[in-house]
């Protein structure tokens, strides 16, 4: 197998500060009503990430849409007959929504809402990657732009990148992966794949600290280490369960202990308490002895969502300045793109069906 790491570590990406919508209740209260009719109005549904304010989640289920990890907000836009498809989240899931939904108008609350993965990989660099090893097949994360995803094979998630890349492997492929260096080393240990990785990270989840987090957890022998897979190894190490926003939603909801130690972004939280009322959840810590915390464990790019610049880009027409923030992906790029969504979408279905059987 071979472990040489053909591109470079990448600069680290700067966030943008962190800038958090702040409303009073008749704010709140008033901006839903505004917003509630427009989307009426316009045949629109909302679907929002785990990681966007508490307003927009609530806002998602009150008005028939969904809050969800990333592979369910595709599966769910993709399934919804709404003719406005409203993504609160960031840019690389709008795109993912207008990929599998051409005819569909998609908008998102703020255009500029990024990703440090998405932005660590350039298709340029990528492709050029990937021509540099014609013997593989290449298969890239979710957090990446239409044109890297329009030159991959294969799409996944968290939520299904180990089964997808286990697969893979067991039909005798070798594989380039991108972009996060993190999730590509996770999939790697538990398939046993031979894979090149492309060296991108989440600045959110790169923050957790593993001394740190031994030590709560330490003073919390009954609680559960719950850890999303863009974490560094060494805080892998230290978890119960590895999994998507949804997979550690449900094992708050499912396992018995009383306490959990959360590693992923904040924004979870909130479907979390929900799940599990009287269960107590600690964040895990992005602090510590040599800690350069950036993101302090939420998502500068995802607070960018918020229930104003909803109502406003709901109310902005298209074809004025901002466009309507909707998203548009050249043709030839979005065909191409949708090919190797598809495919993950069509294993995530033969799955559930228990049409692929995955080896140890
Ligand atoms: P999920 O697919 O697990 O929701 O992850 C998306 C993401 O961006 C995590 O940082
Ligand atoms: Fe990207 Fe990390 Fe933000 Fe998820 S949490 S959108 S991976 S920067």
């Amino acid at each position: 197998m071979s472990l040489a790491f053909p591109v470079p570590l990448k600069p680290v990406i700067q966030p943008p500060p962190m800038v958090e919508e702040i409303l009073t209740p008749a704010e709140r209260e008033a901006l839903k009503a505004r917003i509630k009719t427009l989307m009426k109005q316009q045949d629109a549904v909302l679907v929002a990430h785990y990681y966007t304010s508490a307003d927009l989640q609530d806002l998602a289920e009150e008005t028939g849409g969904c809050v969800s990890d990333s592979l369910e907000m595709a599966r769910f836009g993709h399934a919804h007959p709404a003719q406005t498809l409203i993504v609160a989240g960031v840019k690389f899931m709008g795109e993912t929504a207008k990929i599998l939904n051409p005819e569909k108008r998609v908008i998102m609350p703020d255009l500029q809402a990024d990703c440090s993965l998405d932005l660590a990989c350039p298709a340029d660099e990528f492709a050029a990657f990937c021509d540099a090893h014609p013997d593989r097949l290449s298969v890239v994360y979710a957090n990446t732009s239409a044109a890297v995803k329009a030159r991959a094979d294969w799409v996944v998630t968290s939520g299904i990148a180990a089964k997808i890349v286990k697969y893979l492997h067991q039909q005798g492929h070798k594989l380039l992966w991108a972009p996060d260096r993190h999730l590509g080393e996770y999939v790697r240990r538990i398939s046993g794949a031979d894979m090149l990785l492309w060296q991108g990270s989440c600045v959110v989840h790169e923050a957790f600290k593993a001394e740190a987090l031994a030590k709560l957890r330490a003073g919390h022998p009954d609680a559960a280490v719950l850890v999303h897979p863009e974490s560094p190894e060494s805080v892998i190490a230290l978890a119960d369960v590895v999994g998507s926003t949804t997979q550690l939603i449900e094992a708050v909801r499912t396992l018995p202990n009383p306490e959990f130690i959360v590693a992923t972004d904040n924004g979870i939280f909130h479907k979390m308490r929900a799940a599990a009322p009287g269960k107590l959840l600690l964040e895990a810590p992005t602090a510590g002895e040599g800690a350069t915390c950036t993101s302090c464990a939420h998502c500068p790019w995802m607070a960018m969502n918020g229930l104003r610049k909803l109502a406003a880009v709901l109310e902005s027409p298209a074809g004025d300045a901002n466009g309507g923030n909707e998203i548009h992906i050249e043709e030839s790029i979005r065909a191409k793109a949708a090919v190797s969504i598809q495919r993950m979408l069509d294993f995530a279905a033969a799955e559930k069906a228990g049409k692929i059987q995955l080896g140890d």
